[in-house]
């Protein structure tokens, strides 16, 4: 008898990874659980609870019956909301139409992939990079090729152009661009997205822009959407979503924005994967975007104070590279310092932080390919008291190392 074909997993799954973050979370509340005490730097998931007027507009929907499904592409007063958003803040202009609502900003990257890699294709990803496009495309039979970007110690992450040029060929689809960028923190200017974009324009290929941290951006620092170049339909597939700005991570809500001709066709994708975004969520979501956003913006003043505290006391320890993020809610600082100093690789150094000092950041591995090897993401979504005691014990432990 053959082996059960319940095992006969198709094969493109070898390739498929998950979230570190989401197993480190796990790590985490397992150590809990047996009384140890964990500041978690680990998930990218903001500490706030979703502000008061976004949760009582879900529990009115709760209480007058929206419970069903609703039209796959989102409701059309949240579509409508998620245009005049975008066209307010980015002089853009999106038609209700080309807005797909969908169950997060995941599910965006999904169908947008999902939609345009043919076998063989090549997806550009700087890295290091937020894992999910690499496995989307792998799951189509497209290829990954990443780019690393350039780390300048005390500045930041860099795209760098020349290097994706350089990367292109006649298989080229994708380029992705994620901005504010997770894992770095960093911002990217608006001259490389200008070329990014000439690029696009030239060979043909498209840009999935990933800007789920868009709010998140410290002072002094400029954001330029993708989203404000005019000609944006030719070449653009734009993801954003709740999750971080209104602190919804488990509402499940995001959306794709695409030009009208294929908007339909994506639509019935979108159908057979799972319906319809959550009834009630998007009434939360239209709450949100039409405000009050007092909320968003202390909750933001405080990451930026979070940023600012980290990068003062890691600033000050051996052996780490930090410096201070621009934007989203993470630094990725190098380690090699501390790494060697302790004989060790960036994995036993996560581990040692973890274990005998309770502090969690994720290894910059995860954050495929090699770029992220000698680094680690903090992410500061957690409070401002763990910030400051989980910085001063990173920067204890470079400095007893260093002597
Ligand atoms: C860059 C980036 N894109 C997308 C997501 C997924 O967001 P959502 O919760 O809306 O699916 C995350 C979450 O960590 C992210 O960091």
């Amino acid at each position: 008898m053959p082996g059960s074909p319940a095992l006969n997993l198709n094969p493109v799954m070898d390739e498929i990874m998950g979230e570190t973050a989401f197993a480190y979370l796990e790590l985490a509340r397992k150590l809990r659980s047996q009384g140890r005490r964990v500041i978690s730097f680990g998930i990218g998931q903001p500490d706030f609870v979703t502000p008061e007027h976004i949760r009582e507009a879900a529990k009115k929907a709760l209480d007058e019956g929206f419970t069903g499904y609703t039209e796959t592409a989102g409701i059309p007063e949240l579509r409508e909301a998620i245009a005049d958003y975008l066209n307010t803040r980015y002089k853009s202009d999106v038609k209700p139409e080309e807005v797909i609502v969908t169950t997060g900003a995941k599910t965006a990257i999904f169908l947008a992939l999902a939609a345009y890699i043919r076998p063989g294709d090549e997806v550009i990803i700087p890295e290091p990079s937020y894992y999910a496009y690499a496995q989307v495309t792998k799951l189509f039979g497209g290829r990954p090729v990443y780019v690393p970007m350039d780390f300048e110690p005390g500045y930041g992450f860099k795209l760098n152009i020349d290097r994706i040029e350089e990367k292109v060929t006649s298989k080229t689809r994708i380029i992705v661009v994620n901005n504010p960028h997770n894992p770095t923190g960093s911002i990217f200017l608006k001259d490389q997205l200008e070329a990014l974009v000439d690029l696009a324009r030239e060979r043909g290929i498209l840009i999935a822009a990933d800007e789920i941290y868009d709010n998140f951006v410290y002072s002094g620092v400029e954001f330029t959407s993708l989203l404000s170049w005019e000609d944006w339909r030719d070449y653009l597939l734009y993801v954003n979503g709740f999750s971080k700005t209104f602190s919804m991570t488990g509402w499940r809500l995001g959306y794709l924005v695409v030009r009208r001709e294929v908007a339909p066709k994506i639509i019935e994708l979108a159908t057979s994967v799972y319906s319809c975004p959550p009834s009630i969520a998007q009434k939360g979501g239209v709450a949100a975007l039409r405000g009050p956003w007092e909320p968003v913006k202390r909750m933001i003043e405080t990451f930026e104070e979070r940023a600012r505290i980290l990068y003062e006391e890691l600033s000050k320890a051996p052996g780490i590279e930090a410096y201070m993020p621009q934007g989203a809610f993470y630094m990725f600082p190098r380690v090699k310092g501390l790494a060697e100093a302790l004989n060790a690789d960036v994995d036993t150094l996560v581990n040692k932080l973890l274990y005998e000092k309770g502090v969690l950041v994720l290894p910059g591995k995860a954050f495929p390919d090699k770029a992220g090897r000698w680094h680690v993401r903090i992410s500061f979504a957690t409070s401002t008291s763990e910030v400051r005691e989980g910085a001063r014990i990173i920067r204890e432990l470079a400095e007893s190392t260093a002597g």
